[in-house]
């Protein structure tokens, strides 16, 4: 089974994402920490940052073998993901992966595009928002940064984001929306495990 949770950043996919994923035995996939890591290769000056190799697994991401977990939430890797995103031979090439990651087991991903171009026959879909306010805040306080410098650069990535020729960031037509703005985590995602537990 796949849950597809997609959405902008900071409206609690993540955390959404592994608490379903632990809920319910399911693995979860951050689809994003694969555009980070290619952002990652790219700004150390990899030749061929698609050659690199990519592994997420029990929720450390390395990049040909190091542990770049931390590295890739940095402000530049944030930047730069969202524009490597942009790129269709990146999607392409990330996209394939998450493919055959998800056909491995039963899957709680995360990212932009799950439901609409990884996996649209997901058995469940769920579109999370919040405020673009509500989402700065969440960032800046994981993060320790400054509120309204997050939002700015929150909106650039937004745009970049929705606004791109290949896979922008939309809902599936058949996407449940959820707004978490004022929502606990917990609340979100115990919703979110009552629906699979009904399609399942
Ligand atoms: O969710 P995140 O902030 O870690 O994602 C990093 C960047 O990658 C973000 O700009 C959006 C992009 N992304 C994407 O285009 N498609 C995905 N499935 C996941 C992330």
């Amino acid at each position: 089974m796949l849950i597809a949770i997609d959405g902008p950043a900071g409206a609690g996919k993540s955390t959404v994402a592994r608490a379903v994923a632990d809920a319910l035995g399911f693995t979860y996939l951050d689809s994003g920490a694969m555009y980070r890591c290619v952002a990652l290769a790219e700004l150390r000056g990899a030749e061929e940052p698609l050659r690199c190799a990519i592994e997420l697994a029990n929720g450390r991401a390395t990049l040909d073998g190091e542990d770049v977990t931390d590295a890739i939430r940095t402000p530049e890797v944030s930047e730069l993901a969202s524009r490597v995103a942009a790129r269709p031979e990146v999607r392409a090439h990330l996209v394939a992966l998450q493919r055959a990651m998800i056909a491995t087991g039963d899957y709680v991903a995360e990212g932009r595009d799950i439901g609409t171009v990884v996996a649209p026959d997901a058995e469940l879909k769920v579109f999370l928002t919040a405020s673009a306010h509500e989402r700065a805040r969440r960032r800046a306080e994981q993060t320790g940064g400054d509120a309204e410098q997050v939002l700015r650069e929150q909106e650039g990535r937004d745009a970049r984001d929705s606004g791109r020729e290949h896979s922008p960031l939309q809902p599936a037509s058949d996407a449940l929306h959820v707004d978490t703005t004022g929502l606990s985590i917990d609340e979100v995602a115990q919703q979110i495990v009552r629906l699979a537990q009904a399609v399942r």
